[in-house]
Formats: C-alpha cells, sequence, structure tokens
C-alpha cells in the first residue's frame, strides 16, 4: 500500500519493493532524512526500526552540507520519532566499517573491533578522498548513541564492510560496481578499490544477504547490545586481484601492482557478531561467484 503521493520516477526506483507486496502486507512512506518529523508517520506503532538511509556522494564538493549534515540530522530525526511513537523496543541503525577502522596508525596486524572509532580529527584535518563519507557514518553513529542513552532507547549499529552480492534493485548499486572494478576493468572504480585500502586498512567485504540477515538477527536476539562488526572477509587489494585472477581466468584480472601493500594494515573483527550466534553464510567464492552471475544478468559483464 503506497502510503502517500508518489510520482512516476519514485514508482521505478521502488519497483523492486512494490513486487515485495506478494509477501505480505507492505506500506510505503515518502521520507526525507532533511525534512524534519518526515519520518514519524512511517514509525508510528512500529516495534522494531530499522535506520539504513544515508546519503552517499562521494564526487560531492560540500561534503558537509550534502552528506554529513543530513546523515547526522536525519538520525537524530529518525530516533526522535522512535521517541515520540512510544511503541519502538530497538532500533537497528546500519554504520559502516568507514566509523571504525580510518586512523593514522602507521602499525600492522591491527585488529579492530566495537571498540575502535574512525579518527574524525584526522578526516577533518586531512581530507583524504571520500572522508566526508566517513566523517558522516562516524558522526552519525556517535549522534545515536549520545542520543539512546540520554533518551533511554535500545540502540543496535551494525557495521558493514563493503557489500557484493546480487541486488533486486532496478539500478545495479555502487559498492558492488567496486567490488566488481577488478572484473570489470573500470580504471576509475579500480582506483577507488586502492583508495580504499589506502584509506580504510583493508579490502573488508560482506554479503549483502549476510548483512541483511544479521540485521534481522540483532533485532530480535534478546541479549544483543552495542555495536556490531558484520565483515567476514579481510583482504587487500593485491591479494584479491590474485584471488579473482585464480578464479576467473576468462577476465584476466591484473595481478601485477608494484609496490602496493599486499599486506592489509588491519582486520575487521566479526567476533561480538559471531559470539552472539550468527552464523555467516557466505564466503569470498559465494560473494564473487554470485557477483558475477548477477553482472551477467544484469549487463555490466559479458561471458
Ligand atoms: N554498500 C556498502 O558497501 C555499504 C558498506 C557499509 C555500510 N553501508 C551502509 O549501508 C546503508 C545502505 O547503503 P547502500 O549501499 O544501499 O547505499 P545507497 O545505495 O546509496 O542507498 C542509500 C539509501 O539512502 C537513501 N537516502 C539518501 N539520502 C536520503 C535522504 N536525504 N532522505 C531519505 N533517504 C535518503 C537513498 O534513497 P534515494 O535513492 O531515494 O536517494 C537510498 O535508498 C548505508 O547506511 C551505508 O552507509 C553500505
Amino acid at each position: 500500500m503506497l502510503m502517500n503521493y508518489y510520482d512516476v520516477d519514485d514508482l521505478k526506483k521502488i519497483s523492486h519493493l512494490l513486487e515485495l507486496h506478494n509477501l505480505g502486507e507492505l506500506k510505503i512512506y515518502r521520507a526525507d532524512l532533511t525534512d524534519e518529523g518526515s519520518f514519524e508517520e512511517a514509525v508510528m506503532g512500529c516495534h522494531i526500526v530499522f535506520h539504513t538511509a544515508t546519503p552517499v556522494d562521494f564526487a560531492s564538493e560540500d561534503p558537509e552540507k550534502d552528506m554529513i549534515k543530513p546523515a547526522i540530522q536525519g538520525t537524530l530525526d529518525i530516533l526522535k520519532a522512535c521517541t515520540k511513537a512510544q511503541t519502538v523496543k530497538r532500533v537497528v541503525v546500519t554504520s559502516s566499517a568507514a566509523a571504525v577502522s580510518i586512523n593514522k596508525l602507521n602499525s600492522t596486524n591491527l585488529v579492530m573491533d566495537e571498540e575502535c572509532w574512525t579518527d574524525v580529527e584526522y578526516l577533518y584535518s586531512e581530507k583524504p578522498p571520500t572522508w566526508g563519507y566517513a566523517a558522516s557514518k562516524t558522526l552519525a553513529e556517535k549522534t545515536a548513541w549520545k542520543y539512546a542513552k540520554e533518551n533511554k532507547i535500545e540502540l543496535i549499529t551494525v557495521i558493514p564492510s563493503l557489500m557484493a552480492g546480487p541486488s533486486i534493485t532496478p539500478n545495479v548499486p555502487s559498492s558492488i560496481c567496486l567490488a566488481m572494478s577488478l572484473i570489470t576493468g573500470n580504471e576509475f572504480l579500480i582506483n577507488g578499490l586502492k583508495g580504499m585500502q589506502i584509506l580504510s586498512g583493508s579490502i573488508s567485504l560482506s554479503h549483502v544477504e549476510d548483512v541483511v540477515r544479521a540485521h534481522i538477527f540483532l533485532a530480535e536476539e534478546e541479549s544483543a547490545s552495542g555495536r556490531y562488526i558484520c565483515s567476514p572477509i579481510n583482504t587487500s587489494f593485491p591479494e584479491l586481484a590474485k584471488f579473482l585472477n585464480k578464479r576467473y581466468p576468462q577476465y584476466k584480472v591484473p595481478t601485477d601492482f608494484g609496490d602496493f601493500s599486499a599486506n592489509a594494515k588491519l582486520i575487521l573483527s566479526s567476533e561480538k557478531l559471531t559470539n552472539e550466534g550468527f552464523s555467516f553464510k557466505y564466503g569470498i567464492e559465494e560473494i564473487y561467484d554470485q557477483s558475477v552471475e548477477y553482472f551477467k544478468k544484469a549487463g555490466p559483464l559479458q561471458d
């Protein structure tokens, strides 16, 4: 059931959601992170709220305006709507590895867990590429924790790494394009993936379905509390290239990257999540086999 006005572009964008009507009742509301109070109607009467939306614009010339402010304000606004509703038992917010692992430490073999936070001062002072997204995710998550503590909201944050796997959305998601760049040969995105290791300290990956399963698991698991990293795969850009070259020889994935470090600076630990009782369904083989199949069907890849 569409709960308020939608134009044709909206209907295209949510066509995959409309198809889910077959599975049971689904109400779809329009809301905007920058439009105060606009989530209230959707949240009213809910027991569990998942907040996954965030503005993503890596090309932004004004990240403060385009990503940081709306992410913080929107998160706060949704939590306020939860307080107002008085029915919400738990809120699950999607954060990001970008809120955990970015720092200027020079060490290697670091293990990052839920105690770790991205160094926002470093992001603001050095402004490395894509710094605005990392700052938006870190500051939005910190804002959520502050509000939840002050207003006694039961909050869980899920911290995924780069997601790949098949998608049901009308457009191919940009994160899958990034994860698949070594296979598609898109130079711009290959540099983006290299940049990810330089900034975040590793190439860490998760299957989108595992991330969704983790959200539901943590929403339902009585004993769950706090932050949860959700990322089963930790590798480096050159190691990933070697793996892909061997598994899919037909795509001739390059493997010589000069002195680019094959040792990731850090790994993201999902131990808290697995100790809670969660099992990952997909390893790196399945993540890429399914992404390759998806890309063949969706268009960006030939046999
Ligand atoms: N994809 C990954 O690899 C990855 C990794 C770690 C964490 N995450 C996190 O996972 C979540 C989903 O990521 P994604 O990759 O699916 O991102 P995405 O494809 O860019 O989707 C972001 C969603 O947020 C919505 N959104 C953006 N600005 C909004 C606004 N002002 N008001 C209301 N909705 C707005 C977008 O709606 P419109 O399309 O209508 O703008 C879109 O549905 C995000 O919180 C992201 O930080 C993603």
